[in-house]
């Protein structure tokens, strides 16, 4: 291992991934439960080589800029929007992330959102508590179906791939839009139709999001999407907030053009809008997709073991900018071995 190796770790990874990184480089974990960003960012990176770092704490050009000695962002999630690439590779810094093994835990959340706005359950749970029910009626707190349905998926990814075996389970009919069609395979086994975004706005009864956030896809949805969409659709969002306008969101659920929505992020995080607080037919959850025991451990060891198998000099799976990999390795070729 390179001795003089230094990394920052800006929050909470498992103890088992800590300790192996410890063992193999100096490491700096910040532990506060404030946001490590800007200014307070740059001078904890100084003199790091790399960073374990998370969502929360952008790594900007600024950031970038301010730290010549970075040579490696592991990324503890798959979206990694967080994280300015462009610049990045600019300065040949490599970037990682962990994709793959969040696939089921996150569609498991977006059908939790379907679900549970299609059948009111956080509405249900809180007219329960609140001992305002006085018996069984026939109209009461009623919902929609699932089954027979047609959901749209926005990102026939890995995540949106398993998002769609949970509808067809419940005998939903999967359509999806994406700039690239899916292989062939992965459309005949999900029995999915690839039509365009504006079809996809107007035919389907439910839509969830699984694109990553690009300069493309931001505000995808807005205004002029929402007006395509059926008055009986509910929006689930589990990708990014600003992949969504939230005023246009407002305005479809406030104006009923919209049935309801089921967000596990938002534009603005963590500032949720007091308008969709109020809402009942609205699910929110706080950005916990990938949120369960084992998937977070995996996450943090994809992150750690990818950054030791780099700093080994061996190219690990979970790179974002693999052109990086040949100027990543002549900028540790300098750093003494100790193998
Ligand atoms: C979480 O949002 C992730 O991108 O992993």
């Amino acid at each position: 291992m390179p001795s003089k190796l230094k990394v920052l770790v800006t929050g909470p990874i498992t103890e088992e991934a800590a300790k192996k990184l410890s063992s193999f480089a100096e490491t700096d974990f910040y532990r506060s439960e404030n946001k490590l960003e800007g200014q307070e960012l740059i001078q904890r990176l100084q003199g790091c080589d790399a960073v374990v770092c998370q969502l929360s704490g952008p790594i900007t050009k600024n950031v970038i800029d301010n730290n010549p000695n970075l040579k490696l962002l592991a990324n503890v999630a798959v979206g990694y929007d967080n994280i300015d690439v462009e610049e990045a590779t600019k300065k040949e810094i490599l970037v990682l992330n962990t994709p793959g093994v969040l696939d089921d835990a996150t569609a498991d959340i977006a059908f939790a959102l379907l679900i549970s706005t299609a059948r009111r359950i956080v509405e249900a749970d809180k007219f329960v508590r609140s001992g305002k029910w006085e018996g069984f009626r026939l109209d009461l707190m009623l919902g929609e179906d699932l089954a027979g349905k047609t959901v749209g998926i926005i990102g026939l990814g890995r995540i949106g791939q398993a998002f769609a075996r949970r509808c067809l389970g419940f005998g939903m009919k999967v359509i999806y839009s994406q700039r690239n069609r899916a292989d062939a395979r992965i459309e005949s086994d999900l029995k999915a139709i690839h039509v365009s975004l504006d079809e996809l706005l107007s035919r389907s009864d439910f839509i969830s999001i699984h694109c990553p956030l690009t300069k493309e896809t931001t505000h995808l949805i807005d205004e002029r999407a929402l007006s395509l969409v059926k008055p009986t659709c509910i929006l689930v969002n589990t990708s990014r907030g600003p992949v969504v306008d939230n005023n246009a969101l407002i305005a479809a659920l406030k104006n009923g053009k919209l049935y309801g929505a089921g967000l596990d992020v938002y534009e603005h995080e963590p500032d949720v809008p007091a308008e969709l607080i109020a809402m009942d037919n609205v699910t929110l959850l706080p950005h916990i997709g990938s949120a369960t025991e084992d998937t977070r451990k995996k996450m943090s060891e994809l992150a750690v073991d990818g950054l030791i198998s780099a700093f080994s000099g061996t190219q690990p799976s979970n790179v974002v900018n693999k052109t990086t990999w040949d100027a990543f390795c002549r900028r540790i070729s300098s750093l003494t071995s100790t193998k």
